[in-house]
Protein backbone atom coordinates (compact mmCIF):
# COMPACT_ATOMS: atom_id res chain seq x y z
CA UNK A 1 0.00 0.00 0.00
CA UNK A 2 1.17 3.53 -0.90
CA UNK A 3 1.40 6.05 2.31
CA UNK A 4 -0.53 9.34 1.48
CA UNK A 5 2.28 12.21 0.76
CA UNK A 6 2.58 15.71 2.40
CA UNK A 7 0.78 17.10 -0.50
CA UNK A 8 -2.31 14.65 -0.61
CA UNK A 9 -2.73 15.56 3.12
CA UNK A 10 -2.85 19.23 2.46
CA UNK A 11 -4.88 18.81 -0.70
CA UNK A 12 -7.23 16.56 1.33
CA UNK A 13 -7.61 19.54 3.61
CA UNK A 14 -8.43 22.26 0.75
CA UNK A 15 -11.12 19.90 -0.77
CA UNK A 16 -12.59 19.19 2.42
CA UNK A 17 -12.69 22.79 3.86
CA UNK A 18 -15.48 23.13 0.44
CA UNK A 19 -17.63 20.73 2.58
CA UNK A 20 -17.76 23.32 5.58
CA UNK A 21 -15.04 24.11 8.44
CA UNK A 22 -17.02 22.03 10.18
CA UNK A 23 -18.97 18.37 8.68
CA UNK A 24 -19.81 15.06 9.03
CA UNK A 25 -17.25 12.71 7.08
CA UNK A 26 -19.24 9.44 5.79
CA UNK A 27 -16.06 7.69 4.84
CA UNK A 28 -14.54 8.18 8.54
CA UNK A 29 -17.15 8.40 10.22
CA UNK A 30 -16.65 11.40 12.67
CA UNK A 31 -17.19 14.91 12.45
CA UNK A 32 -14.41 16.98 10.80
CA UNK A 33 -13.03 20.19 11.98
CA UNK A 34 -11.46 22.08 10.10
CA UNK A 35 -11.13 26.41 11.00
CA UNK A 36 -9.41 27.81 13.78
CA UNK A 37 -12.05 28.87 16.35
CA UNK A 38 -13.96 25.60 15.50
CA UNK A 39 -11.11 23.51 16.71
CA UNK A 40 -10.17 25.97 19.25
CA UNK A 41 -13.80 25.23 21.08
CA UNK A 42 -13.53 21.87 20.87
CA UNK A 43 -10.11 21.16 22.30
CA UNK A 44 -11.39 24.51 24.81
CA UNK A 45 -14.18 22.19 26.25
CA UNK A 46 -13.13 19.31 27.42
CA UNK A 47 -16.21 18.49 29.58
CA UNK A 48 -17.88 18.11 26.17
CA UNK A 49 -15.54 16.85 23.95
CA UNK A 50 -13.44 14.04 26.05
CA UNK A 51 -9.98 12.90 25.51
CA UNK A 52 -10.82 9.78 26.67
CA UNK A 53 -11.24 7.25 23.28
CA UNK A 54 -10.72 3.97 24.80
CA UNK A 55 -13.17 2.13 22.93
CA UNK A 56 -12.03 3.43 19.98
CA UNK A 57 -8.45 1.30 20.63
CA UNK A 58 -9.28 -2.46 20.39
CA UNK A 59 -9.10 -4.28 23.79
CA UNK A 60 -5.96 -5.91 24.61
CA UNK A 61 -4.26 -6.36 27.79
CA UNK A 62 -1.14 -4.67 27.11
CA UNK A 63 -2.41 -1.36 25.24
CA UNK A 64 -5.15 -1.11 28.42
CA UNK A 65 -1.94 -1.08 31.01
CA UNK A 66 -0.51 1.87 29.12
CA UNK A 67 -3.11 3.71 29.36
CA UNK A 68 -3.48 4.09 33.12
CA UNK A 69 -1.14 6.85 33.28
CA UNK A 70 -1.54 7.96 29.71
CA UNK A 71 -2.91 11.30 31.48
CA UNK A 72 -3.32 12.75 26.98
CA UNK A 73 -6.40 10.56 27.12
CA UNK A 74 -8.09 11.20 30.09
CA UNK A 75 -10.37 14.10 31.00
CA UNK A 76 -10.62 15.91 34.72
CA UNK A 77 -10.15 15.73 37.49
CA UNK A 78 -7.74 12.51 37.19
CA UNK A 79 -5.65 14.38 34.05
CA UNK A 80 -5.67 17.65 36.04
CA UNK A 81 -4.32 15.70 39.27
CA UNK A 82 -1.90 13.78 37.17
CA UNK A 83 -0.75 16.48 34.68
CA UNK A 84 0.09 18.70 38.50
CA UNK A 85 2.82 15.84 39.04
CA UNK A 86 5.22 16.40 36.47
CA UNK A 87 4.43 20.07 34.83
CA UNK A 88 6.53 21.45 37.29
CA UNK A 89 9.40 20.10 35.62
CA UNK A 90 8.74 21.77 32.37
CA UNK A 91 7.66 25.17 33.29
CA UNK A 92 10.02 27.96 31.18
CA UNK A 93 12.06 28.63 33.83
CA UNK A 94 13.08 25.06 34.53
CA UNK A 95 13.12 24.55 31.33
CA UNK A 96 16.05 27.54 30.24
CA UNK A 97 18.09 25.26 32.85
CA UNK A 98 18.41 22.80 29.94
CA UNK A 99 20.28 25.07 28.00
CA UNK A 100 23.77 24.61 28.02
CA UNK A 101 23.03 20.31 28.28
CA UNK A 102 20.83 20.81 25.13
CA UNK A 103 23.91 22.85 23.94
CA UNK A 104 26.67 19.97 24.81
CA UNK A 105 24.78 17.12 23.65
CA UNK A 106 24.09 18.94 20.28
CA UNK A 107 27.38 19.77 19.56
CA UNK A 108 28.99 16.36 20.76
CA UNK A 109 26.62 14.71 18.10
CA UNK A 110 28.23 16.97 15.12
CA UNK A 111 31.33 16.05 16.52
CA UNK A 112 30.76 12.84 16.34
CA UNK A 113 30.31 12.88 12.79
CA UNK A 114 34.35 14.15 11.97
CA UNK A 115 33.32 16.62 9.60
CA UNK A 116 31.76 14.57 7.29
CA UNK A 117 30.44 16.65 4.69
CA UNK A 118 27.13 14.62 3.82
CA UNK A 119 25.25 12.92 7.01
CA UNK A 120 21.21 11.79 7.61
CA UNK A 121 20.42 15.23 10.01
CA UNK A 122 17.25 12.83 11.25
CA UNK A 123 19.58 9.72 12.22
CA UNK A 124 22.63 12.01 13.35
CA UNK A 125 20.89 14.97 15.14
CA UNK A 126 17.13 15.24 14.73
CA UNK A 127 16.49 11.88 16.80
CA UNK A 128 19.21 11.39 19.18
CA UNK A 129 18.87 15.20 20.63
CA UNK A 130 15.54 14.71 21.87
CA UNK A 131 15.95 11.51 22.78
CA UNK A 132 19.08 11.81 24.91
CA UNK A 133 17.72 14.86 26.96
CA UNK A 134 14.17 13.59 27.53
CA UNK A 135 15.72 10.04 28.71
CA UNK A 136 18.21 11.92 31.09
CA UNK A 137 15.15 14.30 32.95
CA UNK A 138 13.65 10.85 32.99
CA UNK A 139 16.41 8.92 34.59
CA UNK A 140 16.48 6.58 31.60
CA UNK A 141 19.44 5.32 29.83
CA UNK A 142 20.27 6.81 26.67
CA UNK A 143 21.95 4.40 24.99
CA UNK A 144 19.03 2.53 24.96
CA UNK A 145 17.76 4.92 21.94
CA UNK A 146 17.65 2.36 19.39
CA UNK A 147 14.72 0.25 21.25
CA UNK A 148 13.14 3.71 22.23
CA UNK A 149 13.27 4.33 18.15
CA UNK A 150 12.30 0.84 17.63
CA UNK A 151 8.82 1.44 19.51
CA UNK A 152 7.93 4.53 17.75
CA UNK A 153 8.24 3.48 14.55
CA UNK A 154 6.12 0.65 15.50
CA UNK A 155 3.74 2.82 16.70
CA UNK A 156 3.79 5.37 14.45
CA UNK A 157 4.55 3.72 11.17
CA UNK A 158 0.45 3.08 9.64
CA UNK A 159 0.54 3.06 5.96
CA UNK A 160 -3.08 2.39 5.73
CA UNK A 161 -4.48 5.59 7.41
CA UNK A 162 -6.00 8.24 5.30
CA UNK A 163 -9.24 9.45 3.88
CA UNK A 164 -10.93 6.44 3.67
CA UNK A 165 -9.49 4.77 6.97
CA UNK A 166 -12.12 5.15 9.43
CA UNK A 167 -10.77 6.48 12.77
CA UNK A 168 -12.69 2.91 14.08
CA UNK A 169 -11.00 1.18 12.48
CA UNK A 170 -7.71 2.35 12.56
CA UNK A 171 -5.94 -0.93 13.42
CA UNK A 172 -6.72 -4.04 11.81
CA UNK A 173 -6.09 -7.65 13.96
CA UNK A 174 -2.36 -7.98 12.46
CA UNK A 175 -1.51 -4.47 13.50
CA UNK A 176 -3.32 -4.70 16.50
CA UNK A 177 -0.77 -7.88 17.50
CA UNK A 178 2.40 -6.02 15.74
CA UNK A 179 1.62 -2.71 18.28
CA UNK A 180 0.59 -4.96 21.06
CA UNK A 181 3.64 -6.36 21.08
CA UNK A 182 5.79 -3.29 20.63
CA UNK A 183 3.60 -2.28 23.55
CA UNK A 184 4.48 -5.18 25.88
CA UNK A 185 8.42 -4.81 25.34
CA UNK A 186 7.82 -1.09 26.36
CA UNK A 187 5.61 -2.13 29.22
CA UNK A 188 8.24 -4.85 30.64
CA UNK A 189 11.18 -2.52 30.04
CA UNK A 190 9.65 0.60 31.62
CA UNK A 191 8.35 -1.52 34.59
CA UNK A 192 11.95 -2.77 35.32
CA UNK A 193 13.06 1.17 35.41
CA UNK A 194 10.68 1.99 37.73
CA UNK A 195 11.19 -0.63 40.04
CA UNK A 196 14.94 0.24 40.32
CA UNK A 197 13.42 3.86 41.21
CA UNK A 198 11.16 2.17 43.21
CA UNK A 199 14.26 0.61 45.49
CA UNK A 200 16.48 3.92 45.02
CA UNK A 201 14.64 7.04 43.80
CA UNK A 202 17.05 9.40 42.06
CA UNK A 203 17.15 12.96 41.59
CA UNK A 204 14.88 12.43 38.40
CA UNK A 205 11.54 12.49 37.23
CA UNK A 206 10.75 9.18 37.47
CA UNK A 207 12.30 9.09 41.17
CA UNK A 208 9.91 11.81 41.50
CA UNK A 209 6.96 9.90 40.40
CA UNK A 210 7.46 6.97 42.31
CA UNK A 211 7.53 9.30 45.65
CA UNK A 212 4.86 11.48 44.61
CA UNK A 213 0.95 11.21 45.53
CA UNK A 214 -1.98 12.01 43.30
CA UNK A 215 -5.55 12.70 44.83
CA UNK A 216 -3.61 11.43 48.15
CA UNK A 217 -2.67 8.27 46.97
CA UNK A 218 0.86 7.09 45.84
CA UNK A 219 0.77 6.16 41.69
CA UNK A 220 0.74 2.52 41.37
CA UNK A 221 3.58 0.88 38.75
CA UNK A 222 1.20 0.47 35.89
CA UNK A 223 0.44 4.13 36.35
CA UNK A 224 3.82 5.36 36.42
CA UNK A 225 4.63 3.17 33.07
CA UNK A 226 2.35 4.73 31.16
CA UNK A 227 3.16 8.41 32.55
CA UNK A 228 6.79 7.74 31.81
CA UNK A 229 6.31 6.09 28.36
CA UNK A 230 3.84 9.10 27.64
CA UNK A 231 6.92 11.35 28.14
CA UNK A 232 9.66 9.48 26.63
CA UNK A 233 7.52 9.33 23.21
CA UNK A 234 5.79 12.68 23.10
CA UNK A 235 9.04 14.20 24.42
CA UNK A 236 11.32 13.45 21.27
CA UNK A 237 8.69 12.32 18.13
CA UNK A 238 7.60 15.73 17.80
CA UNK A 239 11.01 17.63 18.41
CA UNK A 240 12.59 15.57 15.81
CA UNK A 241 9.49 16.33 13.42
CA UNK A 242 10.39 19.97 14.05
CA UNK A 243 13.90 19.89 13.78
CA UNK A 244 13.61 17.74 10.57
CA UNK A 245 10.99 20.17 9.16
CA UNK A 246 12.69 23.41 9.94
CA UNK A 247 15.73 22.37 7.95
CA UNK A 248 13.53 20.72 5.19
CA UNK A 249 11.86 24.32 4.90
CA UNK A 250 14.85 26.78 5.33
CA UNK A 251 16.18 24.46 2.12
CA UNK A 252 13.12 24.60 0.55
CA UNK A 253 13.47 28.78 1.39
CA UNK A 254 16.63 30.00 0.52
CA UNK A 255 15.77 34.10 1.02
CA UNK A 256 14.26 32.84 4.56
CA UNK A 257 17.61 30.66 5.36
CA UNK A 258 19.74 33.46 4.39
CA UNK A 259 17.65 36.07 6.36
CA UNK A 260 17.93 34.01 9.47
CA UNK A 261 21.87 33.33 8.71
CA UNK A 262 22.62 37.11 9.16
CA UNK A 263 20.13 37.82 12.36
CA UNK A 264 19.55 34.29 14.13
CA UNK A 265 17.08 36.64 16.85
CA UNK A 266 14.70 35.43 13.83
CA UNK A 267 15.07 31.86 14.36
CA UNK A 268 12.28 31.69 17.18
CA UNK A 269 9.49 33.35 15.00
CA UNK A 270 10.74 31.17 11.89
CA UNK A 271 10.29 27.71 14.22
CA UNK A 272 7.04 28.68 15.17
CA UNK A 273 6.58 29.28 11.58
CA UNK A 274 7.73 25.94 10.60
CA UNK A 275 5.44 24.49 13.64
CA UNK A 276 2.33 26.27 12.01
CA UNK A 277 2.70 25.11 8.41
CA UNK A 278 4.05 21.51 9.32
CA UNK A 279 2.06 20.90 12.33
CA UNK A 280 4.05 17.21 13.70
CA UNK A 281 0.39 15.63 14.96
CA UNK A 282 -2.36 17.27 11.97
CA UNK A 283 -5.23 16.28 13.85
CA UNK A 284 -6.50 15.34 17.93
CA UNK A 285 -9.51 13.19 18.37
CA UNK A 286 -12.31 13.53 20.67
CA UNK A 287 -15.65 12.52 21.66
CA UNK A 288 -18.90 14.21 22.21
CA UNK A 289 -20.24 13.28 25.67
CA UNK A 290 -23.47 15.04 25.20
CA UNK A 291 -25.83 16.39 22.47
CA UNK A 292 -23.54 19.52 21.15
CA UNK A 293 -22.76 22.45 18.65
CA UNK A 294 -19.91 22.73 16.59
CA UNK A 295 -19.47 26.15 14.14
CA UNK A 296 -23.52 25.89 14.37
CA UNK A 297 -24.39 22.61 13.45
CA UNK A 298 -25.83 20.12 15.84
CA UNK A 299 -23.33 16.86 17.07
CA UNK A 300 -25.28 14.35 18.63
CA UNK A 301 -23.33 12.66 22.03
CA UNK A 302 -21.18 9.88 20.75
CA UNK A 303 -19.88 11.06 18.10
CA UNK A 304 -16.51 11.41 17.16
CA UNK A 305 -14.55 14.41 16.51
CA UNK A 306 -11.39 15.02 14.90
CA UNK A 307 -10.13 18.57 15.49
CA UNK A 308 -7.52 19.15 12.29
CA UNK A 309 -4.85 21.44 13.78
CA UNK A 310 -2.94 21.45 10.33
CA UNK A 311 -6.42 22.68 8.79
CA UNK A 312 -6.38 25.33 11.56
CA UNK A 313 -3.51 26.85 10.98
CA UNK A 314 -3.81 26.95 7.66
CA UNK A 315 -7.27 29.03 8.22
CA UNK A 316 -7.21 32.16 6.17
CA UNK A 317 -9.90 34.22 8.73
CA UNK A 318 -6.61 34.06 11.07
CA UNK A 319 -3.88 33.80 9.24
CA UNK A 320 -3.12 36.29 6.23
CA UNK A 321 -2.21 34.70 3.05
CA UNK A 322 -1.95 31.62 5.01
CA UNK A 323 0.11 29.20 2.92
CA UNK A 324 2.98 31.90 2.55
CA UNK A 325 5.96 31.02 5.10
CA UNK A 326 6.76 34.23 6.68
CA UNK A 327 9.47 33.64 9.20
CA UNK A 328 8.19 37.42 10.48
CA UNK A 329 4.74 36.13 11.20
CA UNK A 330 3.39 37.97 14.41
CA UNK A 331 1.36 37.12 15.90
CA UNK A 332 1.13 33.29 15.07
CA UNK A 333 -1.52 31.80 17.26
CA UNK A 334 -1.26 28.18 15.55
CA UNK A 335 -2.70 25.39 17.30
CA UNK A 336 0.22 23.10 16.95
CA UNK A 337 0.90 22.13 20.73
CA UNK A 338 -2.87 22.08 20.96
CA UNK A 339 -5.19 24.33 23.32
CA UNK A 340 -6.70 24.04 26.38
CA UNK A 341 -6.49 21.62 29.32
CA UNK A 342 -3.88 19.24 27.21
CA UNK A 343 -1.73 21.80 26.26
CA UNK A 344 1.57 20.43 25.16
CA UNK A 345 3.66 20.41 28.57
CA UNK A 346 6.72 19.81 26.74
CA UNK A 347 5.93 22.98 24.34
CA UNK A 348 8.69 25.06 26.25
CA UNK A 349 11.30 22.88 25.66
CA UNK A 350 10.59 22.18 22.01
CA UNK A 351 10.97 25.24 21.24
CA UNK A 352 14.52 25.78 23.33
CA UNK A 353 15.60 22.24 21.76
CA UNK A 354 14.90 23.40 17.68
CA UNK A 355 16.04 26.87 18.62
CA UNK A 356 19.45 25.69 20.13
CA UNK A 357 20.40 22.66 17.84
CA UNK A 358 19.41 25.50 14.51
CA UNK A 359 21.98 27.98 16.10
CA UNK A 360 24.91 25.21 16.46
CA UNK A 361 23.95 23.98 12.60
CA UNK A 362 23.69 27.22 11.51
CA UNK A 363 27.25 28.55 13.20
CA UNK A 364 29.04 25.15 11.99
CA UNK A 365 27.72 24.76 8.56
CA UNK A 366 27.77 28.04 6.30
CA UNK A 367 25.66 25.44 3.70
CA UNK A 368 23.11 23.11 4.74
CA UNK A 369 21.60 21.22 1.47
CA UNK A 370 18.90 18.49 1.80
CA UNK A 371 18.82 15.88 -0.96
CA UNK A 372 15.48 16.02 -1.10
CA UNK A 373 14.84 12.98 -3.78
CA UNK A 374 16.30 10.75 -0.82
CA UNK A 375 14.64 12.13 1.69
CA UNK A 376 11.79 10.18 3.39
CA UNK A 377 8.70 11.24 5.23
CA UNK A 378 6.03 9.70 7.18
CA UNK A 379 2.28 8.91 6.30
CA UNK A 380 1.60 12.69 7.25
CA UNK A 381 -1.98 11.23 8.35
CA UNK A 382 -0.45 10.06 11.35
CA UNK A 383 2.50 12.68 11.79
CA UNK A 384 4.07 15.35 9.69
CA UNK A 385 8.13 14.49 9.96
CA UNK A 386 10.97 13.61 7.80
CA UNK A 387 12.36 9.94 8.96
CA UNK A 388 15.46 10.60 6.88
CA UNK A 389 16.74 13.41 5.59
CA UNK A 390 19.92 13.43 3.86
CA UNK A 391 22.06 16.62 4.01
CA UNK A 392 25.17 17.86 2.45
CA UNK A 393 27.16 20.14 4.55
CA UNK A 394 30.18 23.25 3.98
CA UNK A 395 31.65 23.90 7.27
CA UNK A 396 32.00 27.32 7.92
C1 LIG B 1 0.34 17.23 24.69
C2 LIG B 1 2.23 18.49 20.43
C3 LIG B 1 6.71 18.23 22.32
C4 LIG B 1 4.83 16.13 26.24
C5 LIG B 1 0.48 17.66 23.40
C6 LIG B 1 -0.63 18.03 22.54
C7 LIG B 1 -0.09 18.35 21.34
C8 LIG B 1 1.35 18.22 21.43
C9 LIG B 1 -0.87 18.77 20.10
C10 LIG B 1 -2.12 18.04 22.93
C11 LIG B 1 -2.75 16.68 22.80
C12 LIG B 1 -4.25 16.71 23.03
O1 LIG B 1 -4.85 17.76 23.32
O2 LIG B 1 -4.88 15.64 22.89
C13 LIG B 1 3.61 18.56 20.59
C14 LIG B 1 4.53 19.06 19.59
C15 LIG B 1 5.79 19.00 20.13
C16 LIG B 1 5.66 18.44 21.46
C17 LIG B 1 4.13 19.56 18.22
C18 LIG B 1 7.12 19.40 19.55
C19 LIG B 1 7.26 20.28 18.61
C20 LIG B 1 6.61 17.65 23.56
C21 LIG B 1 7.70 17.37 24.45
C22 LIG B 1 7.16 16.74 25.55
C23 LIG B 1 5.73 16.67 25.35
C24 LIG B 1 9.16 17.73 24.21
C25 LIG B 1 7.83 16.19 26.78
C26 LIG B 1 8.57 16.77 27.54
C27 LIG B 1 3.47 16.25 26.15
C28 LIG B 1 2.55 15.78 27.17
C29 LIG B 1 1.26 16.09 26.72
C30 LIG B 1 1.41 16.76 25.43
C31 LIG B 1 2.92 15.06 28.46
C32 LIG B 1 -0.06 15.79 27.43
C33 LIG B 1 -0.54 17.00 28.15
C34 LIG B 1 -1.93 16.80 28.75
O3 LIG B 1 -2.68 15.91 28.35
O4 LIG B 1 -2.25 17.57 29.69
N1 LIG B 1 1.67 17.81 22.71
N2 LIG B 1 4.32 18.18 21.69
N3 LIG B 1 5.43 17.21 24.13
N4 LIG B 1 2.75 16.85 25.13
FE1 LIG B 1 3.54 17.61 23.46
Amino acid sequence: MTAPTLPDLFTWLEQSRRDGEVHYDERQRCWTVLGHPEVSAVLGDPHTFSSDLGDLQPRQEDLDLFQRGNFVQMDPPRHDSLRRLVSRAFTPRVVAGLAPRITTVTSELLDELAGAERFDLVDDLAYPLPVIVIAELLGIPAADRPVFRRWADALFERPEAGPDQPLTRMLDDRSVQAVAAVMREMNEYLLEHVRAHRATPGDDLTGNLVQAKADGERLSDEEIIGFVGLLLLAGHITTTATLGNTVASLDEHPDAAAEVRADPALLPDAIEEVLRLRTPFPRLARRSTTDAVIGGLPVPAGDVVVAWLAAANRDGRVFADPLRFDIRRNPNPHLTFGHGIHFCIGAPLARLEARIAMEVLLRRYREIAVDTAASVYRNPWVMLTPTKLPVSVVPA
